[in-house]
């Protein structure tokens, strides 16, 4: 019986014409568009496959990555992989990759549009338009912030929070707007690319400074709630948060009472705490633009990401290194060879 890789959730079609090109059996759980596939089609579908192409929307614990010997990676249709238990996949021989790179223009482009859509008040303008309560241009009709030198012709403060690929092309096009720039990274990532156009700082100092503070790290037991009650009230009342990392780096329910209390001016989310759900009264705020974690969501990223995640997959199935392998220290484990010898 031919190899078999099991797709969890229907992923562009480019993706799928590569894995179904490779020869091997391909299945597509036939799951529920809004609900997901469920943990019982999951064990079923890694239990019988040898490949699994996961979403970030699944968690691959060890039960799952029990199922099965005969499993012989993972490759994920994402660059995050916080869904993914990576030390246990290591320990059972299972490489884990993900799709680094190509979307990070996209998601850069993205971060830049929440910033200037809650800076400028963009949907709240939408939604006034719509509902037909435009009577007549005003004064003071949505006030917003400025981001390039404005009538003031003071440089605004960009906060870059997590200086890896994305941060670094954020920074790029705030080249455009005139800011100063500062950067932090917790993990010390420096220079990735654009380091020139940034200044170090640390997260004080960063908090304090911006008038928009950016979050770009991934989310690891060390950025969990980076951005809590205490960090919050560190920012300038005037400043933004922008969130297209992942919504465990905020702590949510204390950034309610922030833009409640008005801590901070507004935020822009894109990933939630516990998502698809949002903290209690985050939806009623005025001051928060809230978006269903779409920042690499453009028609040729998203293909390009599936055509990346079966390439690895593909890699995976044939026993080879896989392009973008996320622990390759896998490789020379004695679970690993055992693994590919079954
Ligand atoms: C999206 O959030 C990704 O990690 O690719």
């Amino acid at each position: 019986m031919s190899e078999h890789i099991f797709v969890t959730r229907r992923i562009p079609e480019p993706g799928l014409e590569l894995l179904r090109d490779s020869g091997a059996r391909v299945t597509v759980s036939q799951s529920d568009e809004e609900q997901g596939v469920t943990r019982q089609d999951l064990l079923a579908g890694v239990a019988d496959c040898n490949v699994l192409v996961p979403l970030l929307t699944e968690p691959i614990d060890r039960e799952l990555m029990s199922v099965n010997d005969h499993l012989l990676g993972i490759a994920q249709m994402a660059v995050g992989y916080n869904n993914i238990d990576i030390p246990t996949a290591t320990e059972l021989g299972i490489p884990v990759s993900n799709t680094p790179g190509v979307l990070t223009d996209t998601t850069a482009d993205f971060t830049w549009a929440m910033l200037m859509a809650v800076a400028r008040r963009i949907p709240e303008a939408h939604n006034y338009m719509v509902a037909g309560r435009y009577k007549l241009w005003g004064p003071n009709l949505f006030l917003g912030a400025d981001i390039g030198l404005g009538a003031s012709g003071i440089p605004k403060v960009l906060g870059i929070v997590g200086y890896g690929r994305i941060g670094a092309a954020v920074a790029r096009r705030a080249q455009g707007f005139d800011m100063e720039i500062l950067a932090h990274d917790p993990f010390n990532r420096k220079g990735i690319d654009a380091d020139d156009m940034v200044t170090w700082a640390d997260f004080e100092e960063l908090l304090e400074r911006s008038d928009f503070v950016t979050l770009h790290p991934p989310l690891t037991p060390e950025t969990h709630h980076l951005i809590n009650a205490a960090a919050l009230k560190r920012m300038k009342s005037t400043a933004y948060l922008i969130n297209a990392a992942r919504g465990p780096v905020v702590d949510e329910a204390a950034l309610v009472t922030a833009l409640r209390e008005d801590w901070i001016a507004g935020a822009a989310l894109d990933v939630f705490e516990d998502e698809p759900a949002m903290a209690p009264g985050l939806a009623e705020l005025s001051n928060a633009v809230l978006i269903p974690h779409i920042a690499s969501a453009s028609t040729d990223t998203r293909s390009k990401m599936a055509t990346m995640a079966a390439t690895n997959a593909i890699a995976h199935l044939r026993r080879e290194k896989a392009p973008n392998v996320v622990n390759p220290e896998v490789y020379d484990t004695e679970a690993y060879r055992r693994r590919v010898a079954r």
